[in-house]
């Protein structure tokens, strides 16, 4: 248990890897062993522009250290020639940080159409074309790896942040799905929201605190969850300055108001309403039990327990 995590062998795709969090990723993951894919297009912090140097001085760097690099300076919405810079380099694709984003924080009725489309495109397209493009690989070699990028503002909510906030929470949800899916396959899927100082956060915090808040505090779960040795999948934790905490769902007893034979109302919901929203008697669902709360309904039913199983209907080729 006290042997280090090595990832000797191993080859690691890190998005954004060029600045912030995705750099630390990847140096910590050079540094124990692995081939990195240091992936960066290499604009601004709102996804104008782009160039090779970001990408290729954290490549320098790894090297200069002894380590394994080579850097992709394409958008991750090209998620298959992102993937495919790994399987040229190194043969194969172990693991994946879905860790480049971009900002366009704007008041919600100043959101444009090009300010929602390319939150969505980098931050959630971009993870989704990523996973595809590796999933084949990582299904047939029986390992995988993911790590889902998401942020406090998806999960929460935050003034000015509607367009990122739906991209990030987006993230949860392929993640959780793709735990699912990857479950028989030893392909796991976690999402993380970190706290860093970056330039992305720079707008937003001051010198003292974003000192105080370097990527390398964060990036431990990062490489924790990426290993072979590692069995969490399908979760969500927060990180940053140290800290580390998971999330899970919680959900009220609640209350059936259904009666037989009788007309269901908005003033019965009204009237109980106290009992459908206290979680003195909360309860913490997960994908197996998530419709459970039908039980009454469905106890008679033979067909009952086929309810949450509804992917069993899907034939996939392996
Ligand atoms: P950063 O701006 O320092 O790094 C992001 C990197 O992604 C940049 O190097 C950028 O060139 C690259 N990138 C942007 N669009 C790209 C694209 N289409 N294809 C390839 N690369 C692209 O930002 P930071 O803070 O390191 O953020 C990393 C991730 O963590 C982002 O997904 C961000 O949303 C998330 N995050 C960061 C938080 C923080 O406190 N820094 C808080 C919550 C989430």
């Amino acid at each position: 248990a006290n042997s280090p995590l090595r990832f000797d062998g191993k080859v690691v795709l890190i998005t954004g890897a060029g600045n912030g969090l995705g750099k630390a990723y990847a140096l910590d993951f050079a540094a124990r062993g692995a081939s990195v894919v240091v992936n960066d297009l290499g604009g601004d912090f709102k996804g104008v522009g782009s160039g090779s140097r970001a990408a290729d001085k954290v490549v320098e760097e790894i090297k200069a250290k002894g380590g394994i690099a080579v850097a992709n300076y394409d958008s991750v919405e090209f998620g298959d020639k992102v993937v495919q810079t790994a399987l040229d380099n190194f043969g194969k694709i172990d693991i994946i940080v879905n860790n480049a984003g971009i900002l366009r924080d704007k008041s919600f009725l100043r959101i444009s159409d090009e300010d929602w489309d390319i939150i969505q495109r980098v931050h959630l397209r971009g993870s989704f074309l990523i996973c595809r493009a590796a999933w084949p690989h990582m299904r047939k070699q029986h390992y995988g790896r993911i790590i889902m990028v998401t942020s406090s503002s998806g999960i929460y909510g935050n003034f000015g942040q509607a367009n990122y906030s739906a991209a990030k929470l987006g993230a949860v949800g392929l993640s959780n799905t793709l735990a699912l899916e990857g479950i028989k396959y030893n392909i796991h899927c976690n999402a993380i929201a970190p706290v860093a100082g970056s330039r992305m956060t720079a707008t937003i915090m001051g010198k003292e605190l974003i000192d105080a808040l370097k990527p390398e505090f964060v990036s431990p779960i990062v490489v924790y969850l990426s290993h072979e040795s590692c069995n969490e999948t399908g979760s969500l934790f927060q990180v940053g300055a140290g800290y580390f905490g998971k999330l899970r769902w919680q959900r009220s007893e609640g209350i059936v108001l259904r009666e037989d034979g009788k007309v269901l109302e908005a003033e019965t919901v009204r009237d109980n309403w106290h009992r459908i929203t206290d979680f003195s008697k909360a309860t913490y669902p997960t994908a197996k039990d998530s419709t459970n709360f039908m039980t009454h309904i469905l106890k008679d039913m033979d067909q009952a327990h086929k309810l949450p199983q509804e992917d069993a209907k899907i034939t996939d080729p392996v």
